[in-house]
This record gives C-alpha cells, structure tokens and sequence, in this order.
C-alpha cells in the first residue's frame, strides 16, 4: 500500500496561494501544520483555507499554530466550544482537528497532533512570546501531558505539530539567530524513536527543510503563503511503513 501526502504550513490567509497548491497536487492525506491566521485568532479566515483544501475531496489533519484562536488548542478547551457556527462546522467531519486523541489513517499508521508554540529566543533572551504555552516549560508540560499520551497504539506515527523540535535545522533562522524549538518535542521523538515515521511541523518560516533527527525526517515544507509545500510519498512493505521520498515544493533554493 502507498500513499501520497500533502503538507502546508503557515498559510497566513494566503488563499490563491493555497488554491494554486491545490490545483498543482493528488494526495490521499492532507496535512496543515497551523498558523492560517494572518493576525492572531481570525476565525473566519481557518474555515475558508480548510474549504479550500476540501476541494481535494480527501481527508484532513491540521493543528492551529500561535496566530490561531486558542479555543482550536483542544486541551485548553475540552468542552469543545467553538464560537459562532465553527462548532457546527468543525463538528461535519470534513476535516479533523487534532490535539486529543491519534486518528489511523492506514492499517498499523497514526497522526497524532499538538498545536501552539514555545516563546521563541536569540540565546537567552525572549524574542517572540509563546501562545498558548508563555514558557518552555509550559510547552514542555503539553507535549509531556497532551501528546504524549496519543502515542498509546501499537503502530507507527506521523507527529504533526506546529512548532518543531529543539535541536533540529527546522527551528531555526540563521540569518536573526532565532530558535523556536522545544526541547519536549525532542525528548519525544528521542522516546518514541521506533514509533515515529516523520515529524511535520512550521511555525519557523525560515526553517524550510528536512533536518534527520535520531533517524526520523522533522520536516518544515516552508510557509505556504510564499508557495511552499511538501509532497511525501510513503508505502508499507511487510507492516511497516516506510518514506520513499519527500519533495519540498517549489524546488529553488
Ligand atoms: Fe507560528
């Protein structure tokens, strides 16, 4: 069994740039890796970029990043209570919203998500403030407590989240000297190391790339508001999945 994957990221309200995306690829999967607000915490705007995306016709997985409204970070909400008609909507089925529970999307595969993002440093001093999680150790505590937990099936994971691991490539700007990873994530993927297919992640719009970590692709496909996108294709020989290829999109450097 093989299958294609679609991956954006930080698609900051950028519509035509999401629709030529759309129009360009035929995965099986989609997945958003959060920050589709352009602001912070435009509602409106998450349902248009997922209609968008549903016109694909295929299943969707996404996280919010720090630009989207803190009642999508599901753990901070667990009375579920969207404003206005995105409980009705976000409640269709048409795409999934993860942050609780993993979701199997081929036999023996799972997602498991977590959204937000760590305060962001140049060394030591504080650059970009977190939301929700306004330390590290707050972030530490939800990968410990949120998305750890998600890891309890047998099988093999895709991680998607929107913030990437400390340590990785992905994370950083090396042109402002800004690191935005988290050391929970790392000590997750470190754990789970057997588990773990691939991460996704953005939130760093500098860090477009694949960076192997202990083994397992962290990816950042690059903001899709600039026409960035990642295209993987994966297939299960002998119940296990493994990577045959990732393509970042548009290939210029
Ligand atoms: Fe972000």
């Amino acid at each position: 069994m093989e299958l294609n994957i679609l991956v954006v990221t930080d698609s900051h309200e950028g519509y035509e740039e999401l629709k030529i995306i759309v129009e360009k690829t035929e995965p099986d999967i989609i997945l958003h890796a959060g920050d589709f607000s352009r602001g912070y915490d435009d509602l409106p705007s998450v349902k248009r970029q997922l209609e968008i995306l549903e016109h694909l016709r295929k299943p969707i997985y996404w996280v919010p990043g720090n630009h989207d409204h803190n009642s999508f970070i599901l753990h901070m909400n667990p009375l579920r209570k969207f404003s206005g008609d995105y409980c009705e909507y976000l409640s269709s089925g048409k795409s999934v919203l993860l942050g609780d529970i993993a979701h199997e999307i081929a036999p023996g595969l799972f997602i498991a998500g977590l959204g937000g993002a760590p305060p962001s440093f140049v060394g030591d001093k504080e650059r970009y403030y977190g939301k929700p999680y306004q330390t590290k150790t707050i972030c530490d505590w939800a990968v410990r407590q949120v998305l750890r937990p998600q890891l309890n099936m047998p099988g093999q994971y895709i991680i998607l989240t929107h913030f990437g691991p400390l340590g990785s490539d992905t994370t950083k700007s090396f042109k402002d000297g800004v690191e935005s990873g988290n050391q929970g994530l790392t000590d997750l993927l470190y754990e789970f190391r057997d588990k773990i297919l691939i991460n996704f992640h953005g939130h760093q719009h500098r860090g477009k790339g694949i960076f192997i970590w202990n083994g397992i692709p962290v990816v950042n496909p690059g903001p899709s508001v600039f026409g960035n996108y990642c295209e993987i294709n994966i297939r299960s020989i002998d119940n296990r999945w493994e990577i045959v290829g990732i393509k970042l999109l548009p290939n210029k450097s």
